[in-house]
């Protein structure tokens, strides 16, 4: 098992990728604290630790490394998965959603780092920030939520080289169009869900939309020591998209 004896908080668990970055992390031997904003998480295993809260609050963030410290004394590994989109051009996009989108996927993750890097163990740690490939290059309507993921790829660099000498390593893997559930629900809400799921595709080099799983797998190789020599590096999981 790739992650036998390893703590691990992965954040946004509820749905989506983070869902199954979770049990990824579980099957792969990991003691899992997970973090949402829904007071339940149905899919959380007896083993786990669940604990919502907002990760824009910094006293909330302070609370939950207090538990970990509690519960599980270090942590070693750090999947920072939260993150929202809110899209539209940029001249009527409302001050209120920009700070939201910068909060939701780029300060919040400075918070968690901030607090967490702390618990890592003294041989060293794993920070991956999920990021996307809109952190790349740019798009109309999604300049806000590009600027916020662009963020965080300087997030993990500067933080990479600022931790090194600690061994605590910090990575971003950067997916594509992922299917989601709620990607694929917002497919099916199209007039013509088919033919706009064929246009999304057409513009993947690889044709297809990456699975949870296919996104998973590349956070738990940045995660787990099998990527020990590997900081400060951006894995797009994009079938392409930012090869152009
Ligand atoms: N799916 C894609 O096509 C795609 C592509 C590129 C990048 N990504 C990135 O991959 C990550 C996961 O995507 P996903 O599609 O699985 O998204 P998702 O289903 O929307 O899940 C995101 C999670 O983040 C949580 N979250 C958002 N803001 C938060 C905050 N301030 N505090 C705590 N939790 C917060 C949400 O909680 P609530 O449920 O309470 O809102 C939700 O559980 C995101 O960072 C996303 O930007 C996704």
């Amino acid at each position: 098992m790739r992650l036998d004896k390893v703590t691990a908080l992965v954040t946004g668990a509820n749905s989506g990728i983070g869902r199954e970055v979770s049990s990824h992390f579980r099957r792969e031997g990991a003691r899992l604290l997970l973090t949402g904003r829904k007071e339940q998480f149905d899919g959380a295993q007896p083993d786990d630790l669940y604990v919502p809260g907002d990760l824009n609050d910094e006293a909330f963030v302070e609370s939950l490394a207090r538990q970990a410290a509690e519960s599980f004394g270090t942590v070693d590994v750090v999947v920072l998965n939260h993150g929202l989109q809110v899209s539209g051009p940029l001249t009527e996009m409302a001050y209120e959603d920009a700070k939201n989108v910068i909060h939701s996927n780029l300060l919040s993750a400075f918070l968690v780092m901030k607090h967490f890097a702390p618990l890592m163990p003294a041989a060293g740690g794993s920070f991956v920030l999920v990021s996307s490939r809109l952190g790349m290059v740019g798009k109309p309507d999604e300049v806000l939520y590009s600027a916020a993921k662009g963020g965080l790829i300087m997030l993990a660099k500067g933080a990479a080289i600022e931790w090194a000498e600690r061994n605590i390593r910090v990575n971003v893997v950067a997916p594509g169009l992922t299917a989601t559930p709620i990607i694929e629900a917002s497919f099916q809400r199209r007039e013509d869900p088919e033919a706009y799921r064929r246009q999304r595709e057409g513009q993947i080099p690889l044709q297809r939309l990456a699975t949870p799983k296919e996104v998973a797998d590349a956070i738990l190789f940045m995660a787990s020591s099998e990527s020990s020599y590997i900081t400060g590096a951006v894995l797009p999981v994009d079938g392409g998209y930012t090869a152009f």
